[in-house]
């Protein structure tokens, strides 16, 4: 071939390697844009509220209840290489399938994704409840695989403990924690879980008497933070946050974070985005859309740090470099 015959070749050759080098490098820096329903790739809402999101196999994996239709939701679960494109990976937790009960008597809420490293297992901690919410329980379902099958592994009141709303917390060293609303509504149960997250081994009240729920807790250099929201239904209300060194005791006396209504949301989950130039912690909120659920938004905002305080501004939308772990406006 001849130099003259070459070159075009050559310059389609490098065109298409500088537009694969940009693609990849905007790739890693996304916009999060609040206050949208998020689509997945099939064009279909994503439905996975209450949820949290976890890191595995260089991606992250979203799980939630689908509010598309019932009273009772399915749990789903859905992928993404950067925090916005959503694959729907199927239903991990089904009506009249994962339980003989699930649908005709309870119905899941709030379902939460662990890895367990020791068991290679992933576990699922959910509030497991009757329709008028008097059954007050939780739920442990367990595989092999992320994307199921899973089975039940207990359901019931964690050490005897009416408990409602509920979080995890995976603590740095692989200890887990689940941490429900308990005894009507009125403490924080921070239940300590076996080293196989299949059941409670220990329980310490927090908050008591203050009548707090959707607890999201984040360790950052051996600093707990908490944000939870009152008990108001559907309703937003004023998230407040509280910090301690240690999980079972210290909990600093409870302060306002964000707006009056914590911006239409209450919290899911907080996210950490480690990258190589820092870490950005991402607050997680569902926006209910209460009487119309399937139309709920996720929120998702970043937790900034003023005089070693957690703040949470409102932001319509906001930059996250995923590769570097940092955000800007
Ligand atoms: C909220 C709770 C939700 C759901 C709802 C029902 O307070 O966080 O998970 O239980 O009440 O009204």
């Amino acid at each position: 071939m001849k130099l003259n015959q070459l070159l075009p070749t050559v310059a389609v050759a490098a065109l298409l390697l500088t537009s694969t080098v940009g693609l990849a490098k905007r790739k890693h820096t996304v916009k999060i844009q609040n206050g949208l329903l998020w689509m997945d790739t099939e064009g279909r809402s994503v439905q996975a509220h209450g949820g949290n999101i976890i890191r595995h196999n260089g991606r992250w994996w979203l799980i939630g209840e689908d509010r598309s239709s019932s009273w009772n939701p399915d749990v789903n679960l859905y992928s993404s290489k950067d925090l916005q494109t959503w694959k729907f990976e199927g239903k991990v937790l089904e009506n009249g399938v994962t339980h003989p009960e699930l649908g005709r008597t309870r119905m899941i809420e709030r379902p939460k994704l662990m890895y367990n490293k020791t068991t290679r297992k992933f576990v699922i901690w959910c509030h497991w409840e009757a329709k008028d919410y008097s059954a007050s329980e939780a739920g442990v379902f367990e595989s092999d695989a992320i994307t199921g099958p899973y089975k039940t592994v207990w359901t019931g009141r964690p050490l005897d403990t009416k408990s409602r709303d509920c979080n995890i917390f995976q603590d740095i060293d692989g200890t887990a924690y689940f941490i429900s609303t308990t005894d009507e509504n009125t403490n924080l149960g921070l239940f300590k879980l076996s080293p196989d997250y299949h059941q409670a081994v220990s329980k310490t009240l927090l908050q008591e008497g203050q009548r707090r729920e959707a607890p999201a807790i984040v360790n950052i250099d051996g600093l707990y933070y908490m944000i939870s929201s009152a008990c108001t239904g559907w309703d937003p209300n004023q998230a407040k946050l509280t910090t301690s060194r240690s999980l079972e005791s210290g909990w600093t006396p409870l302060e306002n974070i964000g707006d009056r209504i914590a911006f239409d949301t209450q919290a899911s989950s907080i996210l950490t985005i480690q990258g190589t130039q820092g870490t950005t912690y991402i607050y997680v909120g569902d926006r209910w859309m209460d009487p119309d659920l399937p139309n709920s938004k996720i929120i998702m905002l970043p937790i900034e740090f003023e005089n070693g305080k957690m703040v949470l501004r409102w932001r319509e939308s906001w930059t996250l470099d995923l590769k570097r772990g940092t955000w800007s406006d």
